[in-house]
């Protein structure tokens, strides 16, 4: 069975993705907010370790309700999964701005705030919701929507604010949710192939399985991952040039398709540049391209030019894409020299997203766009991500 190889050989690259991630437009960091507030730095390393931070940090107008260590140590006496514990979190992360002054000020003395467990969809119906009550002598109650309207956490203090970027209160208690405490299925107990099959992708997900490399795909979830898997009529196409491959060389094609990190549709789309994938094992090896046009999102090998044209799943740490054409390395296959450039308007590719047999006749076409148009600003705003599983954990 094939190793992750991207882990070690990586991890330079990753201090520098780091560099450029945090030199890009973000408004806040949450990480270094609480950093400032040792008696939060449980609430602070449960964040990062459940990778809400990140999300947080993307966010452009979000409420922090952090607790203090001994409020997480209940909290953590109660021995949930760390899935579990990331669902109670992100119902202590509210997707609106309050600051000090406005919760005391809420209209008629009561509001229901949207918390980010309600955004993930994991919530069923309005439990999700964070009930804010102004209460006498100036104090402020907190429930979750489904705690039966107790509302068992107050407003201690404010930590910092930065309008409306980001608030962070500090509230007393964990806010108590039936719903947000229940047994959650973490990410490693997805069935990825399973999930591919459902979902127009058992033509790769067959392939994955008969080579051994599903293993690889499957011990990276936790730590990130990002799939793009060519739906069944595109791998369809694909098997005779697939068959003439050595056994190593599948793998390697097939992990060709998956990037060891998490990569949302935003980060993609804010993101041009090279990409490091499972197959790379030295710097610039296996790597691709990744450009954007509007909303479109490409990956570029010097072969072929595929497009994203759907999404199976998003749930951080995990995300996969249908993408409309087999990612073939420069490794692996001939890249394709660019004839004549074309005067041709390239309007949107409509064909992009038409199943059927004509997916494997577009790839010429498209590869001498790549040619000629898609490397002029590719690599321009070159940034290598390049970020190993262990990272965000540590
Ligand atoms: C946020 O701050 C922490 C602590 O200072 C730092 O380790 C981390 O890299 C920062 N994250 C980003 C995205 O800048
Ligand atoms: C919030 O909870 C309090 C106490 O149970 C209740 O009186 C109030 O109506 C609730 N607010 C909303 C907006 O549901
Ligand atoms: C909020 O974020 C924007 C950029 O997204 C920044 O220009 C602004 O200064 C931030 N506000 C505060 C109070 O930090
Ligand atoms: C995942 O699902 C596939 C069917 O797509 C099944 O063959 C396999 O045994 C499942 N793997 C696990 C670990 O449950
Ligand atoms: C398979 O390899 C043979 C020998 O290299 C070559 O002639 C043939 O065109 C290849 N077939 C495909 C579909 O690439």
């Amino acid at each position: 069975m094939p190793h992750p190889p991207a882990l070690t050989s990586t991890l330079a690259l990753s201090v520098l993705f780091l560099f450029l991630l945090s030199s890009t437009s973000q408004a806040h960091n949450i990480t270094r907010i609480l950093a400032k507030h040792p008696e939060l730095s449980s609430f602070n390393h449960y964040l990062t370790l459940t990778h809400l931070a990140t999300e947080i940090n993307r966010r452009q107008t979000i409420t922090v309700l952090a607790i203090d260590n001994a409020a997480m140590s209940s909290l953590l006496s109660k021995g949930l999964s760390v899935y579990t514990i990331k669902n109670v979190l992100s119902l202590h992360v509210l997707v609106d701005y309050f600051g000090a002054k406005k919760l005391h000020q809420i209209t008629h003395g009561t509001t229901l705030a949207s918390s980010m467990f309600q955004a993930t969809g994991a919530a069923a119906g309005t439990s999700g919701y964070v009930n804010i009550t102004n209460l006498k002598g100036g104090k402020v109650g907190f429930g979750a929507e489904d705690n039966d309207g107790k509302l068992n956490s107050f407003y201690v203090k404010s930590v910092q604010e930065m309008p409306y970027n980001i608030s962070v209160l500090q509230i007393s208690q964990v806010l108590t949710s039936a719903e947000a405490e229940a047994p959650t299925a973490g990410p490693s107990q997805l069935n990825l192939t399973a999930i591919l099959s459902k979902q127009g992708c058992k033509a790769f997900a067959d392939l994955l399985i008969s080579s051994g490399a599903d293993t690889t795909f499957e011990t990276n979830i936790d730590g990130g991952l990002t799939v793009f898997c060519p739906t069944d009529a595109v791998i369809n196409g694909f098997l005779p040039k697939y068959k003439n491959l050595t056994t190593s060389q599948k793998v390697s094609l097939l992990l060709y398709h998956g990037i060891p990190v998490y990569q949302s549709l935003q980060m993609l789309k804010s993101n041009n540049g090279l990409v490091n994938t499972l197959a790379t094992d030295k710097a610039n090896k296996f790597d691709f391209t990744v450009q954007n046009d509007g909303e479109i999102v490409s990956l570029e090998t010097e072969v072929v030019t595929a497009k994203i044209t759907g999404t199976l799943i998003d749930e951080e740490p995990l995300v996969i894409y249908k993408v409309n054409k087999v990612l073939q390395p420069t490794e692996l296959f001939k890249v394709k020299t660019a004839s004549a450039p074309k005067e041709v308007a390239e309007g949107p590719d409509d064909s992009a997203d038409a199943p059927g047999s004509d997916d494997s006749e577009d790839q010429t076409a498209d590869s001498d766009k790549n040619g000629v148009a898609g490397l002029d600003g590719g690599r321009l705003g070159m940034v290598v991500l390049s970020l190993c599983a262990g990272v965000l954990l540590m």
